[in-house]
């Protein structure tokens, strides 16, 4: 199908999508996915499913739904494969997950239970609350990686997938930063061979699926694909890829409100968040090491969205703090709280309290479709390397070397929809009216 700006191959045939860390978000994702397709439940929350998008002036009319107005592939034509550190098939990772009603779990039980996860790789010294018997046992990192391609060849083959998405939903691994190891292709590779410990195991999943020209999104805030060799990897071998971070409960509220007290100029003092969590994400967050591999896409949103050296009078002197608490009663249904002092006209205070009682997995599942049916249309429109115009659905946006990330969900949104508009070879809308003009 040749566009006004880009060729788009058609979304024949099946797509694969690959999640290693088979928990709370993938398996309601899955088990969401399939639910939909047995009319047992609707898309709420997916953009691709349900958004529209303007199209040409006002008077025109257009507003097709976006899925009719790019090539994504149906739901009907969606194959799971997973990796797990634990054996459940995706039935029973769904039901210890409790996510979603054992008797909607119940219907949906037999193309659930033939979800087997494959030998994970696994490295407790990144996730350190948790292990677990299903792991591969490569004696170097880069066995693992070829181990992995393997999978990813058996699995495109056994589920005659046309093409194939990978999406990080395991773990937060611990924090830790770019070493000599990411500068480069060629050292990446050499420290697989020689074990490096700098290499995490969410990198060598990347590094198989980019090896293999399977576009990668990541879910949770790892360092993983933020590093020279991959994203050089990725141009290399025309991948698209994304992350990270999925921006669901506190900080996607973080991202509605920053932006209107910045658009009416009101002052921002304080910013407090405290989180209670009982699912096994909130479990290993509990480790400091993860813990601040969390804090760190978190906080960096409001001094992105404020930019305080534009706007000292108003948030130089802001104080943010975030806290995760583990707290198991409440499972999956986190409940996070924000104090936020502001100040308006001739600096007078005022307090907004929020509590959001929201469900984890239930905002994360639409993101996690969202993305690998956008990561595919991609890879369909030959884009390459990191997809800024996916930050929409992110914390911790991957941006270009040297550009900061965009984090005013009005302006990602705006980023996205002019980019399908692009790739579609309609014009971008700017909001610019010139009616009073003539
Ligand atoms: N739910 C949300 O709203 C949300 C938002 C942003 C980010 N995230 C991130 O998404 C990820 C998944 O969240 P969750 O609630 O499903 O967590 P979870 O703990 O329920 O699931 C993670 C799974 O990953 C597995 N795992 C860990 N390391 C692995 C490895 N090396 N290979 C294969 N599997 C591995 C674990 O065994 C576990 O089953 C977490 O990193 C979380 O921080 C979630």
């Amino acid at each position: 199908m040749s566009q006004g700006n880009v060729t788009i191959a058609p979304a024949d045939g099946r797509l694969g999508i690959l999640i290693p860390g088979m928990g709370a978000v993938a398996s309601t994702f899955i088990a969401g996915v399939e639910a939909v397709k047995h009319g047992l439940g609707a898309p709420i929350g997916s953009l691709t499913q349900l958004g529209t998008i303007r199209l040409g002036k006002r008077t025109e009319g257009r507003t097709p739904l976006i899925r009719e107005f790019v090539p994504l592939t149906p739901l009907e034509c969606l194959s799971f494969g997973t990796w797990d550190i634990f054996e459940d098939n995706a039935f029973e990772a769904a039901s210890r997950a409790s996510v979603l009603e054992a008797p909607l779990l119940e219907r949906l039980k037999a193309p659930l239970s033939a979800i087997k996860p494959m030998k994970a790789v696994f490295d407790h010294d990144y996730v350190r609350k948790i292990d677990g018997p299903n792991v591969k046992g490569g004696k170097t990192k880069m066995e693992n990686a070829e181990a992995l391609i393997e999978d990813i060849q058996d699995f495109k083959r056994n589920n005659q997938c046309n093409r194939l998405v990978m999406i990080w939903c395991g773990s937060t691994e611990v924090f830790h930063r770019p070493a000599p190891v990411h500068a480069s292709i060629q050292s990446f590779e050499e420290g697989l061979g020689k074990n490096d410990p700098d290499i995490a195991p969410s990198q060598i999943y990347a590094y198989a699926a980019l090896k293999s020209g399977v576009p990668f999104a990541n879910g949770a805030p790892n360092l993983t694909t933020d590093v020279p060799a991959m994203v050089q990897l990725a141009r290399q071998n025309g991948v698209p890829i994304c992350g990270k971070d999925f921006k669901t409960g506190q900080t996607y509220m973080k991202t509605l409100l920053a932006p209107g007290f910045k658009a009416r100029m009101l002052g921002v003092r304080g910013w407090f968040s405290t989180n209670i969590l009982g699912n096994r994400d909130g479990e290993v967050l509990e480790d400091p090491g993860s813990f601040k591999t969390k804090e760190e896409t978190k906080l960096s949103v409001l001094e992105q969205i404020l930019q305080p050296d534009l706007y000292p009078q108003l948030y130089k002197d802001l104080y943010h703090a975030v806290r995760i608490n583990y707290y198991p009663p409440r499972g999956d249904a986190k409940e996070g709280w924000d104090n936020i002092d502001i100040f308006g006209w001739l600096g007078y205070p005022m307090q907004i309290k929020i509590d959001f009682l929201c469900r984890d997995s239930i905002l994360a599942a639409p993101l996690v479709l969202d993305l690998v049916l956008f990561l595919d249309l991609a890879q369909r429109a030959g884009l390459k390397g990191i997809q800024e115009w996916l930050s929409f659905y992110f914390k911790g946006p991957m941006t270009a070397e040297g550009l900061y990330p965009e984090h005013d969900i009005f302006i990602q949104l705006m980023k996205l929809k002019n980019t399908l508009r692009w790739m579609q070879g309609e014009d971008l809308i700017t909001h610019l009216g010139l009616e009073y003009y003539d």
